[in-house]
């Protein structure tokens, strides 16, 4: 594994919340992505056959109902029954599948990032993302990170 493009420890995935970090996809600028347990967590031994990759799920950490537009208010999004909340309309997306369930975006899906679990560290191993770093990106939109939007 790439040590460059560790994301976290497998068992620092929260079971409430997500785990926010940076990537670029090689153009100008960087994006965030947020690491998410899946309804069955990290914990415990999980299911008979499904891996540690199956028991996550990561996202770029962008709503589908205005794509501009983060999940989270800046510190990982939160979840509510195994589904990730956007904290701007209130979009509801199954944290397993990305599909939104509920809101303004029903139907859509959330943008996937491959990651690869590896003697209990979580590495970023998407052909088209590389890792940056932990944390949000640290920019002047206020827009999408703590303001109300309008629809
Ligand atoms: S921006 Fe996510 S529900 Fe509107």
């Amino acid at each position: 594994m790439d040590a460059s493009q560790r994301i976290t420890a497998l068992e620092d995935v929260p079971a409430e919340s997500t785990v926010l970090f940076r990537v670029t996809d090689g153009s100008d600028g960087e994006q965030e992505a947020i690491l998410v347990a899946t309804e069955n967590g990290t914990g415990g031994d999980g299911i008979d056959g499904e891996t540690d990759e199956d028991r996550l799920a990561c996202w770029l950490n962008y709503c589908q109902h205005l794509t501009h537009i983060k999940i989270d208010k800046g510190s990982g999004a939160s979840m509510r029954n195994g589904e990730l909340v956007c904290a701007n309309h209130g979009a509801y997306f199954d944290a397993g599948s990305g599909e939104c369930t509920y809101g303004p975006c029903e139907g859509a899906y959330l943008t996937d990032l491959e990651v690869t679990v590896h003697d209990g560290t979580v590495y970023l191993t998407d052909d088209d993302y590389e890792y940056v770093g932990a944390g949000p990106v640290d920019d002047d939109d206020d827009l999408s990170s703590s303001s109300n939007v309008k629809i």
